[in-house]
C-alpha cells in the first residue's frame, strides 16, 4: 500500500512536471514562473475545450474565469478618486487625481482600453486598476477606462462602437471642462485587443469632419492590427509561446467576427482571405514592412485567396467582409489615412505572435511621416505588462510600465 502510494506520488509528480515544463527560450527572465503561470492558462484552456465539447459552456465562457479571478471593485484611495459612470450608454471607470489645494491647472487625460482578445478582460481587473492609478498619480491625469461590451455575445463592430461612442462623448469641450481636462493633452491607449481598438479609434476620429478636439497621442501596447495574414514570421516563431499561443489568437479573431467554427478553421489554415480582402494583402506584406533581420529566415508567400470562405455568414456582411474593415484591422488603410495620425508609441515583444503586427505598423506610420517611438523588448512575451500582481508579478512588467508611463510623461 505504502509503495503504491509512493508510486502514485512519483507518477503524479512526473506528470505535473511534464505538464508544466515547456520549451521557453533561455533569454526570457523568470522562466519557471512563466511556465507555472502559463500552465494555469493552458489548464483553463483545456477545460474550456472540454466544456465546449460536451456542451456545458462555450470556450470563451470558461476562459472568462481569468477576468473573474483578477476582478476588483475599483474604489477611491487617498490620492485617486474613482467613480463608475455611463458615457453615452457605455460603462466607464473614471480615475481622477484628488485636488490638492487650489489646483486649477488643466490636466492630461488617457482613455484606456483593456486587452483580452475582445472576448475577455475588464477595467475592473486588478492589473488595469493598478495601472490606471499609477497613470493618475504619475501624470496628474484623468484616466478613463472603458468597459466596452465583449464578443462572442457582441460581435464586431459592437466592442469598437462602444469605445468610439465613449471617446466621442468625452472629447466634447463641455465634458472635458467638467473634469478639468486640457483638450490639447488627451491620449488613447490600450494593450493587445485594446491596442487594436485604440489604433482604430485614432484613425476614425481624424476622419470625422466636425470633430473639434483631436487626440494628441496614441500608445499601443503589443497591439493586434490585422486579420489577413495569421502566418507572419512572429506567428510562426511564437506558435506555442505563453501567454498567447497562435490557436488562442486565431480563436479571438474568429470569435470577434462570428461564432461559426468554419471561419475559425479557415483562419487556422490561413485560408480565410476572399477576393474582397485580396487587394488589401499589400498592406500586411511582411516581406516589405518588416526589418530585414525579422523576415530573412522566412520565405514570403501571400495567404491563399479562397472563394466562398466563412461558412454560412460569408458574403458582404459576413466575417470575410469584416476582416477587411480597418476598424477591425487598422493596418489596412492607405498611407494617406495614416499621414495625419497623432504621434505614436508602439511596444512590441520578441516572443509574441503579434510582434509583426506592431512592427509593420511602425514601418507604415514612419513611412507616412508620423512620429513614432518604438520600444521592442528582446525578452518580452505577450501580455507581460499585466503581470504586476503577486504571485504572477514579473520584473519585465515593471520595466515596461515605467517606460510606457515615462513616454506619456514626455509626450502628452
Ligand atoms: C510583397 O513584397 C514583395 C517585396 O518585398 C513583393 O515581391 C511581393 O510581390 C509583395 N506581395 C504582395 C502580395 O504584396
Ligand atoms: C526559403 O527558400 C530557400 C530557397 O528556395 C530555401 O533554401 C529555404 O530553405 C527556404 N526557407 C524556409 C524557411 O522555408
Amino acid at each position: 500500500m505504502r509503495l503504491g502510494g509512493i508510486f502514485l506520488l512519483v507518477a503524479l509528480g512526473s506528470f505535473t512536471a511534464y505538464y508544466i515544463y515547456e520549451p521557453i527560450p533561455e533569454e526570457i527572465e523568470e522562466r519557471w514562473k512563466l511556465m507555472l503561470t502559463n500552465s494555469f492558462f493552458r489548464t483553463l484552456s483545456h477545460l474550456a475545450d472540454f466544456s465546449e465539447l460536451v456542451g456545458l459552456k462555450d470556450y470563451m465562457g470558461v476562459m472568462y474565469f481569468i477576468t473573474l479571478v483578477e476582478g476588483v471593485v475599483p474604489v477611491s484611495d487617498e490620492r485617486v478618486q474613482v467613480t463608475e459612470e455611463t458615457f453615452d450608454g457605455v460603462d466607464v471607470v473614471l480615475y481622477q487625481p484628488k485636488q490638492l489645494g487650489s489646483d486649477s491647472e488643466l490636466r492630461r487625460a488617457v482613455i484606456y482600453l483593456h486587452g483580452g482578445g475582445w472576448c475577455l478582460g475588464s477595467s475592473r481587473m486588478s492589473p488595469y486598476d493598478l495601472l490606471a492609478r499609477e497613470m493618475v498619480t504619475e501624470l496628474n491625469a484623468v484616466v478613463l477606462s472603458v468597459e466596452y461590451r465583449l464578443a462572442p455575445a457582441h460581435h464586431f463592430p459592437v466592442p469598437y462602437e462602444d469605445v468610439y461612442r465613449v471617446v466621442k462623448h468625452f472629447l466634447q469641450r463641455g465634458v472635458l471642462a467638467q473634469y478639468s481636462v486640457d483638450p490639447g493633452r488627451i491620449a488613447v491607449s490600450g494593450d493587445s485587443a485594446g491596442g487594436n481598438l485604440a489604433a482604430a479609434v485614432s484613425q476614425q476620429l481624424q476622419q470625422e469632419p466636425v470633430q473639434q478636439v483631436q487626440l494628441k497621442a496614441q500608445a499601443l501596447l503589443y497591439p493586434v492590427l490585422q486579420a489577413l495574414d495569421l502566418n507572419t514570421p512572429s506567428y510562426q516563431q511564437n506558435r506555442d509561446m505563453p501567454i498567447l499561443p497562435r490557436t488562442l489568437m486565431v480563436r479571438f479573431w474568429s470569435e470577434y467576427f462570428t461564432s461559426d467554427k468554419a471561419f475559425f478553421r479557415a483562419m487556422m489554415a490561413n485560408a480565410h482571405n476572399s477576393p474582397e480582402s485580396a487587394s488589401l494583402l499589400k498592406f500586411v506584406n511582411w516581406s516589405a514592412f518588416l526589418p530585414e533581420s525579422y523576415h530573412r529566415k522566412y520565405n514570403y508567400s501571400a495567404p491563399a485567396v479562397v472563394h466562398g470562405v466563412g461558412g454560412e455568414g460569408a458574403g458582404m456582411d459576413g466575417p470575410s467582409r469584416s476582416i477587411t474593415d480597418p476598424r477591425a484591422s487598422p493596418l489596412l488603410v492607405p498611407d494617406a489615412t495614416l499621414r495625419s495620425l497623432p504621434k505614436a508609441y508602439v511596444l512590441t515583444c520578441e516572443y509574441d505572435v503579434l510582434r509583426d503586427d506592431g512592427m509593420m505598423y511602425v514601418t507604415r506610420l514612419r513611412g507616412a511621416g508620423v512620429e513614432v517611438t518604438h520600444e521592442h523588448y528582446d525578452t518580452g512575451f505577450h501580455g507581460a505588462l499585466m503581470f504586476t500582481v503577486w504571485p504572477t508579478d514579473f520584473l519585465i512588467a515593471r520595466r515596461m510600465t515605467d517606460n510606457y508611463v515615462q513616454w506619456l510623461k514626455e509626450n502628452l
